[in-house]
C-alpha cells in the first residue's frame, strides 16, 4: 500500500494515486459507491491483464455496492489504483458472493416482472437474438454506478423471454474507447471466417466511442455469446470524415436473402444510412434516409399477417417509423413518420433469427424509468409483437404484449356494466397494488377526459375534447366511437398501456402522489365500465 496526498500548505493539489495489492482468493470485489463523491479512475492490473473504470468510490459510509467479477483472475495478485479520494480502498473486500446478493431481486423497488441488472445502469437493448434454445439481450451497462458511465456490454439469457439469467459483461471497454450499441447476427456461412468446425461464429457489430470519434467494430463468439474475441483490424467503419460528425452509431446488421448480403444501417448525423458487406469486415456505402436519430431498426412485415403483401419498417430510438420499400441497398419512404408508441421507452430492438417456424417479429425497448433508492437503475420493458396492420390512413404499426407474458397473470375478479362508482368500490378489494394487470372497456358518455388513476397518477387519460391520451394525439379507428379498451400493465415503478388492440400504446414511470389514499379509481362524466379484469401478477425472479 503505498502514497498519501492533497494539501500542503493550504493549496489543493491534484490527487495522486493510491494502490492497494492482495491476492484474488474468491469470486468478487465488492467495491462501496457513494453518488456524492466525484468520479476516479480505477485500474486494477494483474498478470496478463488491465481492467479500468470509473467509480465513486465511496470515503464513509456508502450508498450501495457494487461488483467485480474476479472469476478470470483466481490466485493472481492484483493490484488496485485509484486516482479519486481513495478513502474507500481499505474498505474494497473479497468474497464468494456479491454485497446484497442475499435480497437480490427482492430489494424493496425492484421491477418483478421486468429485466433489470443486478447492479449498475442499463440504457439500449443491444444484439438481441435467439441461438440455440436461448434469446440473448445485451444491453448498455454500467456495472459501476447507477449512472451512465463505462458502456460496457452486460448480458442475459432466457428460454421465454420473460425469465431472464444475467450473465458476465460480454464486452468490456478498451484502449480504443466504450463499448456503444450494435447488434448480432449468427454467421451460418462463414462469411467472415471466424466459425469453427459445426459452430457458427455469433458476431456483433458494435459502435466504439472515445472523446473524438466513434467507429464501428466487430466482435465474434464460439460459445453462444459468453466470451468475446475482438477483430484484431477493427475499426471496420471510420466515417467521421464523411460526415463531419462525431455522431456514426449503432449499428444494426442483418443477412439480407434476395442480395446474398449483409446489411447494416448505421445512424450517421442526420439519419439512417445503409451499407453492405460480403463478409461483415469490408463495408459499403450505399444510401441514407434523413430525419432519424440513434438505434436504427429495419425489417419485413406482412400486411395484416398476409405474405403475399409485405412492406419495410425503419425506425429511430424514438420509436417513430416510416413504412415504405427496401432493394437491399435503399430504403424508399412511402408513409410516415408516424409513431405507435411513446412514454419511457426508448432505443428499442428486435430479435433476430428467431426459431425456424416463428415468424413473429419481437421488440424489447429501454424503460427510463427511475428505481428510487436502488444500487441499479433503469429496465428492459415488456417483450411486444409487432405488426402491420391496415387503417383507414393505411398501413400503421401495432404493439402488442408477446403471448408469452400471460403466465405470468392470474385473472381474480372479473366485471361487466359497472359505473364508475361502482368499479372503484370492486377495485377497493383487489389486494395488492405493487404489481398487476388490468383490462378494461370504458365507454364515455360526453367527449370529455376520462379514465382511470392509481394513487393519484393518471394512467389511462382519454380526452376526445382534444383526442390526447395521455398526452399524445390519438383517433382511434373508428373516430366516431365513445369507447375505448386500454391493457395495463403495472411493476413497482413502471406502467404499461396498449390501447385498443396496440393500435397505440405507452410507458409511464409510476409516480403515486404521496398524498393520495386512494388505489385504483376510474373517473369522468358519467361513464360505463363495460368491462373489468384484474389480475394479480408473478415475479420472474425466484
Ligand atoms: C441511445 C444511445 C446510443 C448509444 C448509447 C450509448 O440511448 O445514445 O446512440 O450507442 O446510447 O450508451
Amino acid at each position: 500500500m503505498l502514497a498519501l496526498t492533497c494539501l500542503l500548505s493550504g493549496v489543493a493539489q491534484p490527487l495522486l494515486a493510491q494502490t492497494r495489492t492482495l491476492t484474488i482468493t474468491k469470486r468478487y470485489l465488492n467495491l462501496p459507491v457513494a453518488q456524492a463523491q466525484d468520479r476516479g479512475t480505477m485500474q486494477l492490473t494483474m498478470p496478463g491483464g488491465e481492467r479500468s473504470f470509473k467509480i465513486r468510490l465511496a470515503a464513509g459510509k456508502p450508498d450501495y455496492w457494487v461488483f467485480c467479477d474476479m472469476a478470470g483472475a483466481m490466485g493472481k495478485t492484483i493490484t488496485i489504483r485509484y486516482d479519486g479520494k481513495a478513502d474507500g480502498l481499505e474498505t474494497i473486500y473479497q468474497d464468494d458472493r456479491f454485497a446484497g446478493q442475499d435480497s437480490l431481486y427482492h430489494e424493496k423497488n425492484r421491477p418483478q416482472y421486468h429485466f433489470t441488472t443486478r447492479r449498475g445502469w442499463i440504457n439500449d437493448p443491444n444484439g438481441m437474438i435467439f441461438y440455440d434454445g436461448e434469446y440473448h439481450l445485451f444491453y448498455q451497462h454500467n456495472p459501476f454506478e447507477r449512472e451512465w458511465e463505462n458502456m460496457s456490454w452486460g448480458h442475459a439469457v432466457s428460454k421465454d423471454m420473460i425469465h431472464w439469467q444475467e450473465l458476465q459483461t460480454a464486452l468490456l471497454p478498451d484502449r480504443m474507447g466504450t463499448m456503444f450499441s450494435g447488434s448480432t447476427v449468427i454467421d451460418y456461412d462463414n462469411t467472415a471466417g471466424f466459425n469453427q468446425g459445426n459452430v457458427p461464429a455469433m458476431i456483433a457489430l458494435f459502435t466504439v466511442d472515445n472523446p473524438e470519434k466513434e467507429v464501428q467494430c466487430l466482435a465474434y463468439s464460439l460459445d453462444k455469446g459468453r466470451t468475446w474475441t475482438k477483430y484484431a483490424q477493427n475499426p471496420v467503419i471510420d466515417s467521421k470524415a464523411k460526415w463531419n460528425s462525431k455522431d456514426t452509431r449503432d449499428p444494426r446488421v442483418f443477412w439480407y436473402a434476395p442480395g446474398k448480403h449483409w446489411v447494416m444501417v448505421l445512424n450517421e448525423r442526420d439519419g439512417h444510412s445503409i451499407y453492405t458487406s460480403k463478409n461483415l469486415k469490408q463495408w459499403q456505402y450505399e444510401s441514407h434516409t434523413t430525419g432519424f436519430w440513434e438505434c436504427p431498426d429495419l425489417f419485413e412485415l406482412p400486411v395484416d399477417g398476409d405474405n403475399g403483401k409485405k412492406k419495410w419498417v425503419m425506425y429511430g430510438a424514438s420509436a417513430t417509423y416510416m413504412i415504405g420499400s427496401f432493394d437491399g441497398k435503399k430504403f424508399t419512404p412511402e408513409s410516415g413518420k408516424h409513431a405507435y408508441t411513446n412514454g419511457t421507452i426508448y432505443a428499442a430492438q428486435t430479435f433476430t433469427n428467431m426459431p425456424g417456424s416463428d415468424p413473429r417479429r419481437i421488440q424489447i425497448g429501454w424503460g427510463r424509468v427511475q428505481q428510487p433508492g436502488m444500487p441499479f437503475n433503469g429496465m428492459m420493458l415488456l417483450p411486444t409483437e409487432l405488426q402491420l396492420r391496415t387503417t383507414k390512413n393505411g398501413s400503421r404499426l401495432v404493439s402488442v404484449p408477446v403471448k408469452e407474458v400471460e403466465q405470468l397473470f392470474a385473472p381474480t375478479g372479473q366485471w361487466t356494466a359497472l359505473s364508475a362508482t361502482e368499479a372503484n368500490e370492486q377495485l377497493k378489494s383487489v389486494g395488492s397494488l405493487d404489481q398487476f394487470r388490468l383490462q378494461t372497456t370504458l365507454k364515455l358518455s360526453h367527449a370529455t377526459s376520462a379514465g382511470l388513476s392509481l394513487f393519484g397518477q393518471k394512467i389511462l387519460d382519454y380526452d376526445l375534447n382534444h383526442n390526447l391520451l395521455n398526452g399524445a394525439f390519438y383517433s382511434p379507428e373508428d373516430m366516431t366511437s365513445m369507447e375505448i379498451t386500454a391493457d395495463i400493465y403495472v411493476d413497482r415503478t413502471s406502467v404499461e398501456v396498449f390501447v385498443n388492440g396496440g393500435s397505440f400504446s405507452y410507458s409511464l414511470e409510476r409516480k403515486p402522489n404521496p398524498a393520495s389514499k386512494e388505489g385504483l379509481v376510474f373517473w369522468g362524466n358519467r361513464i360505463e365500465v363495460k368491462d373489468l379484469t384484474f389480475y394479480t401478477a408473478k415475479s420472474i425472479w425466484k
